[in-house]
C-alpha cells in the first residue's frame, strides 16, 4: 500500500488523523503550502519545513509544460529536483487548464488547449495526467476532472460529473505506481443530488482518498460552507478527505468542522506577496500608512522569524521600497499562521473542544460566529 490513513479522534464531525506516505507521516487536519512551479515561492525547503509543513502541493500542468515531466523523471523525480524530501501531492492539471490556458476544448477524450507559456496546442487526457504524475513521482496523484464554473447550469454540471466519473475510471486503469496513491475528485457544484451521484460512483471504485473539487469557483463563501457537511458525509469515514483550493482561515475551520482532513490554497503565499498578513486579530495590509511608524510585530501571538525580529514599520518600508524581503517575510509569516492554525485545530479535536476553538478564532478575527 502506497499510503495508509487512520482517524485517531473525532469531535463532532471534525477528525484528527494520521496519513502515512512513502516520504513520511502527515498529521491531519493538514494545510499544504502550494508549490505550483516546484517551489514555494520565495522560501527555501528548509524554511518551509521549519514552519511545520509536512505535505506540499505541486502542479502537473505547470511542470509538464516547463521544464517537462520526462526531464524531471530523468533527473531523479520531483523530490530530488526541488530538494523536498517530505510528501508531495500533485494536482492533475485539469483545473489549471481551465483557469490558465486559452482555446480550451473539452471532449470525452480529454482537454485540448493552447499553452499559456509558448502557445503550443497540447492535449491532456486522463491517461496523460497519470503518466505525468508518475513521472514526477509525487506521493499522492489526483485524477483528471472537469471543474465547471459556479454559474454552470444543471446540464453542464451533469456533463462534468459524467466526465469526471469516466475520467476517474480511465485514470485508475492507467495508474501503475505502487509508491503513489491516486485520489478521486467529486464534482457537482452546489447540486447535492449530483454531488451524491458523483460520490457514490467514485466510492464504488474504491480509491485510497477523495477530494471535493469545484469549490471556491465563484460561489459565495456562505454557499460553500453550507454545502460542506453533506458533501463530506458522502465520503468514506476511513479515507482521507481533501477540499481542493480552499481557502481563507475561516473556510478551513468550516471545512474541518464538516469533516475535511486536507486543504491547499495559494492565499497565504499570494496575499503575502501582496503585503496582506493573516494575524490572530484579523487581516492586516502592510502598505497602509498607519503602519509607517508602528514598532509592534506583525502578530504578537506569532513566534515566526518575521514576528520575532521585525516591526510593522520595517515591513511597511520593505513594501514601499519594493524590496524582495517583504514578500518573503510575509509569505513566511502567513504560512506559519496557517500551519499553526491546523496544529491548534488538531489539538482542539483531541481535547474535544473544537467547536469552542472554532468560535474563539472567528471572534478574534473579527467575524460573527452564528
Ligand atoms: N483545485 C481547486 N479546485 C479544483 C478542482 O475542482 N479540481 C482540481 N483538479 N483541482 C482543483
Ligand atoms: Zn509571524
Amino acid at each position: 500500500m502506497s499510503i495508509q490513513f487512520r482517524v485517531e479522534r473525532t469531535d463532532g464531525a471534525a477528525r484528527a488523523g494520521r496519513l502515512l506516505t512513502p516520504h513520511g507521516p502527515v498529521e491531519t487536519p493538514v494545510f499544504m503550502p502550494v508549490g505550483t512551479q516546484a517551489t514555494i515561492k520565495g522560501l527555501t525547503p528548509e524554511q518551509v519545513r521549519t514552519l511545520g509543513a509536512s505535505l506540499i502541493l505541486a502542479n502537473t500542468y505547470h511542470l509538464a509544460l516547463r521544464p517537462g515531466d520526462a526531464l524531471i523523471r530523468d533527473l531523479g523525480g520531483l523530490h530530488r529536483f526541488m530538494h523536498w524530501d517530505g510528501p508531495i501531492l500533485t494536482d492533475s492539471g485539469g483545473f489549471q487548464v481551465f483557469s490558465l490556458a486559452t482555446l480550451v476544448h473539452i471532449s470525452d477524450v480529454g482537454a485540448t488547449f493552447r499553452s499559456h507559456i509558448d502557445g503550443a496546442i497540447l492535449e491532456l487526457t486522463p491517461e496523460r495526467a497519470v503518466e505525468i504524475q508518475e513521472n514526477l513521482g509525487s506521493d499522492i496523484a489526483m485524477v483528471l476532472d472537469e471543474c465547471p464554473p459556479a454559474d454552470a447550469n444543471r446540464e453542464q454540471l451533469q456533463q462534468a460529473v459524467r466526465r469526471t466519473i469516466a475520467w476517474a475510471e480511465r485514470c485508475q486503469k492507467r495508474h501503475q505506481s505502487r509508491e503513489q496513491a491516486l485520489f478521486a475528485i467529486v464534482q457537482g457544484g452546489l447540486d447535492q443530488e449530483l454531488r451524491r451521484q458523483c460520490a457514490e460512483a467514485l466510492v464504488a471504485m474504491d480509491f485510497p482518498g477523495y477530494a471535493l473539487g469545484g469549490f471556491s469557483v465563484g460561489e459565495t463563501a456562505a454557499q460553500m460552507q453550507a454545502a460542506l457537511p453533506e458533501c463530506a458525509s458522502l465520503l468514506p469515514h476511513d479515507k482521507p478527505r481533501y477540499l481542493m483550493g480552499v481557502g481563507r482561515p475561516e473556510d478551513l475551520l468550516a471545512g474541518i468542522a464538516a469533516g475535511i482532513d486536507m486543504f491547499d490554497c495559494v492565499l497565504p503565499t499570494r496575499n503575502g506577496r501582496n503585503a496582506q498578513a493573516f494575524t490572530s486579530t484579523g487581516v492586516l495590509r502592510l502598505r497602509n500608512a498607519c503602519h509607517r511608524r508602528d514598532p509592534a510585530p506583525l502578530d504578537s501571538a506569532c513566534n515566526c522569524y518575521c514576528c520575532q525580529h521585525f516591526s510593522r514599520a520595517y515591513l511597511h518600508h520593505l513594501f514601499a521600497a519594493e524590496e524582495m524581503l517583504g514578500p518573503i517575510l510575509l509569505s513566511l509569516h502567513n504560512l506559519a499562521f496557517y500551519l499553526r492554525l491546523m496544529r491548534q485545530a488538531r489539538e482542539a479535536i483531541f481535547g474535544g473542544t473544537f467547536a469552542a476553538f472554532h468560535a474563539r478564532c472567528l471572534r478574534q478575527w473579527g467575524h460573527s460566529h452564528d
